[in-house]
């Protein structure tokens, strides 16, 4: 197929939130960045009848909202003439609903016959959505290529992701099916396997010989807000963690894939998901830890705890904090701990990789300067700083032979390079019918069975979880996870991020 073959892009779900903050506007971006094709159509459908100015209106008013700056305006001209309405029936599974739509669908001099289904819908909707547009014949191939992208969370466990693809996979071929995981659009994430695999200086180091522990970190300022509901049920291990921070551990454990296509780079992730040690249940207490958000002051504001958040039950157990030790069991990665972390209302919202090399086999420098040399590190900002460190011992310049750590810092952006966000990236692939940035079914099967021994134990027991303040760097007790007493969260990228002692 030829990836700038036009399409039809069908948002299905087109005024919920994530369409209104993040399909719209990538949408739009992709268009000012002239990377639609020319003749595609994003056709929106939503259950109020809507004309076609009405949603034009509309979906300007998501645009100015997310760029007050202003709207080129023949981008904007350009972008309107393909966007097109279809107001759904009510209730959304109405079968008349989905005749109109592959009559609609059908007119192939407004509609090109290629045609992406997102499903911006709620996950308990997937297959219900999948089972009417196969019940009009929408998913057939037989006049163009068929894509559905199907949100995260892909289930909430082992099982229930195994029912909803068992549904999905009636109509839905595994090359039809797209599964965002959205980090995986992110140009820092992408970056790991550039740095690694772009470069030879890195591979010979990049094992269990030379590495002491790799560390995997997001956190967050904001606290649950408005998504109580959704929360209660899913927590940050089902909500981060699974997705995620998997993600990123499989992006720097895995091996060279044969070559850059889907399979191949899908292959080697999932061989390192399969790789990671099940954690036993007498082990969860020592590879796992969770923990709430209590009152706190965030940006000088006072802020309340997640159990005074409005919705949440009084005796919830539902982790807004969570950590914990994996080991990936292959040649490369023996023994070397991965130590995962991810928070809410934390003293900072960041994402970053760190890696902490071990000492060198004799500490020779020890004797002349008094104190043992600090590890070197290698680390990957995500956000809010995208940048490449890495820290390494020099000479204090005088007469003494004192070291001090030294910091090469490769922010890689110039200034003239433009940012985009990972769902723009993520759809410029969905409509050139690339795979990659997508989770294959295994992948998504293997990080349910990391984390479902721990799901488990933590929903059998309904003890009180502990405690952090809201603004701080999180719950101390995470602190028991470490293999030894010198090993510990580094917190910052920056020069001397590494001196900060354990809480
Ligand atoms: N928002 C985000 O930033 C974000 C981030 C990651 C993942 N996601 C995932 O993205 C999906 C959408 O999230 P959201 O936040 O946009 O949810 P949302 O705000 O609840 O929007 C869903 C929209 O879909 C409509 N809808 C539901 N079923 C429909 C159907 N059968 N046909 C047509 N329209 C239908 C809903 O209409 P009604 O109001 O009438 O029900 C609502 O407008 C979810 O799977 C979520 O897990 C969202």
């Amino acid at each position: 197929m030829n990836p700038l073959d036009p399409c039809t892009l069908v948002i299905i779900g087109a005024t919920g939130n994530l369409s209104r903050v993040k399909l719209m506007p990538g949408l739009f971006r992709l268009e000012l960045a002239g990377r639609l094709p020319e003749k595609m159509v994003i056709l929106s459908i939503y259950r109020s009848p809507f004309s076609r100015a009405e949603w034009q209106k509309e979906i300007k008013g998501m645009l100015e909202a997310k760029f007050p700056e202003g709207l080129d305006k023949e981008a904007l001209t350009r972008f309107m003439n393909r966007t097109r309405y279809h107001g759904h029936g009510n209730p959304p599974d109405d079968a008349t609903s989905y005749e109109r739509l592959r009559d609609t669908l059908s007119d192939t001099k407004i509609y090109p016959s290629n045609i992406v289904f997102f499903l911006s819908i709620r996950p308990s909707d997937f297959s219900n959505v999948v089972d009417s547009l196969a019940g009009v014949g929408l998913l057939k191939e037989d006049k163009g290529w068929r894509n559905v992208v199907v949100e995260k969370p892909f289930g909430t466990d082992l099982v229930s992701s195994q029912q909803l693809q068992k549904a999905l996979s009636k109509h839905l071929t595994e090359k039809q099916t797209y599964r965002i995981d959205h980090y995986l659009g992110k140009g820092t994430v992408q970056n790991i396997m550039v740095l690694r695999f772009a470069n030879m200086l890195l591979e010979p180091i990049w094992n269990h010989h030379c590495i002491d522990y790799v560390q995997v970190m997001h956190s967050e300022t904001l606290g649950v807000g408005d998504r109580t509901k959704f929360y209660e049920s899913t927590g940050a291990l089902r909500d981060m963690i699974q997705s995620h921070l998997l993600q990123m551990v499989a992006l720097v454990a895995m091996e060279a894939p044969a070559n850059m296509d889907a399979e191949s780079l899908r292959d080697e992730k999932v061989k390192v998901l399969k790789a990671i040690r099940p954690v036993a249940p007498d082990d969860v207490s020592s590879q796992a830890f969770r923990a709430q958000y209590a009152k706190g002051i965030i940006d000088g504001k006072p802020v309340p705890g997640y159990k005074e958040e409005p919705g949440v039950a009084p005796d919830s157990v539902t982790e807004t904090y969570a950590a914990l030790k994996l080991y990936v069991d292959n040649w490369r990665w023996a023994g070397v701990p991965f130590y995962i972390s991810t928070g809410k209302r934390l003293a900072e919202g960041s994402s970053a990789i760190m890696i902490r090399f071990k000492n060198p086999p004799q500490d020779l420098l020890r004797t002349r300067c008094g104190k043992a040399s600090p590890p070197n590190w290698i680390m990957l900002g995500i956000q809010p700083d995208d940048c490449v460190k890495m820290e390494l011992q020099v000479k204090v310049p005088g007469l003494d032979l004192a070291t001090r750590t030294m910091s090469l810092d490769a922010n890689y952006k110039n200034e003239d390079d433009v940012d985009y966000d990972a769902y723009e990236s993520l759809l410029l692939d969905v409509i050139a019918d690339n795979q990659s940035l997508f989770l294959r079914m295994d992948e998504v099967e293997w990080a349910w069975r990391v984390v479902d021994p721990i799901i488990k134990d933590w929903a059998a027991d309904r003890r009180p979880i502990p405690q952090y303040e809201a603004g701080s760097k999180g719950p101390k007790g995470t602190y028991k996870l470490f293999d030894r007493p010198d090993q510990f969260w580094r917190y910052s990228l920056e020069k001397g991020g590494a001196d900060v002692e354990p809480f």
